[in-house]
């Protein structure tokens, strides 16, 4: 196989980390946050023991496996108050509640710093909504929701992040919407997508791919 494009051709701006620490704090943090790619983009929904309900968008999630079924998910460092960690640590359960463009606007509202008090349902008028058994509050208006319990607080010390892991306990999306292999259909619930902290995509489907094998060329399916 040959004739692919050489990236060498273009014009390429490169950054090193001595550059990338001179950056502008807002600018650095935009770059950061671009650098994985496209990222998933959900509502990470919490309570306290008080009963107090939490929303916030989160990107930083990944899959860690599954069997158990994990996610993981990154939080920032904790110099100000961090509700969503502080809340998961006092009732070891969180949802994650997929975006679709109705509920964009409501969802991004929800990184603004709202005090404790203020429930981010309330100040966006998402609702929500109560699994029975389960403490952590979804959101109603999401087509594709999760519940897990916490397994792990994991510090990244060398800037002060921590990884969330979570088993996976609870899993709803329309059964219209499953697909016959297993997944979920993403395009079917209109899943969005995110980068940095500010840019949301739509999913447009490209291509599925057989599982590869050394002996055998890229086989489209
Ligand atoms: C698109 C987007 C993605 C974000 N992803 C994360 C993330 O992965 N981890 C994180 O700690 N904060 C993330 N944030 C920031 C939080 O949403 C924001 O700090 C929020 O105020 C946290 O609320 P809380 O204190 O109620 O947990 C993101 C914000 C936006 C707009």
């Amino acid at each position: 196989m040959a004739g692919y494009p050489l990236c060498e051709y273009f014009d390429m701006k490169t950054f090193t980390d001595q550059d990338i620490a001179g950056m502008d704090p807002l600018a650095r943090v935009q770059l950061a946050t671009s650098l994985p790619g496209s990222k998933p983009i959900s509502l990470i929904g919490t309570t306290d023991v008080a009963g107090q309900c939490n929303l916030a968008p989160f990107s930083s999630l990944l899959h860690l496996g599954s069997s158990p079924c994990l996610l993981g998910m990154v939080s920032r460092p904790d110099h100000v108050d961090r509700h969503t960690l502080s809340n998961l640590r006092e009732i070891q359960a969180w949802t994650i509640n997929h975006l679709h463009p109705a509920i964009l606007d409501a969802a991004h509202q929800c990184s603004a710093r709202y005090p404790k008090n203020v429930s981010e349902f309330a100040a966006t008028g998402l609702t929500a909504h109560f699994h029975p058994g389960f403490p952590a509050p979804f959101v109603a208006e999401s087509r594709f929701r999760i519940g897990l319990e916490l397994v792990d607080i994991m510090p990244i010390p060398a800037n002060d992040t921590r990884l969330i892991v979570g088993r996976v306990v609870l899993v709803q999306v329309a059964a219209e919407n499953v697909l016959e292999n297993g997944g979920i259909d993403l395009i079917g619930v209109d899943c969005l997508a995110s980068t940095a902290l500010d840019t949301y995509f739509q999913l447009q489907p490209l291509a599925r791919l057989a599982y590869a094998k050394p002996d055998r060329a890229p086989q489209r399916i």
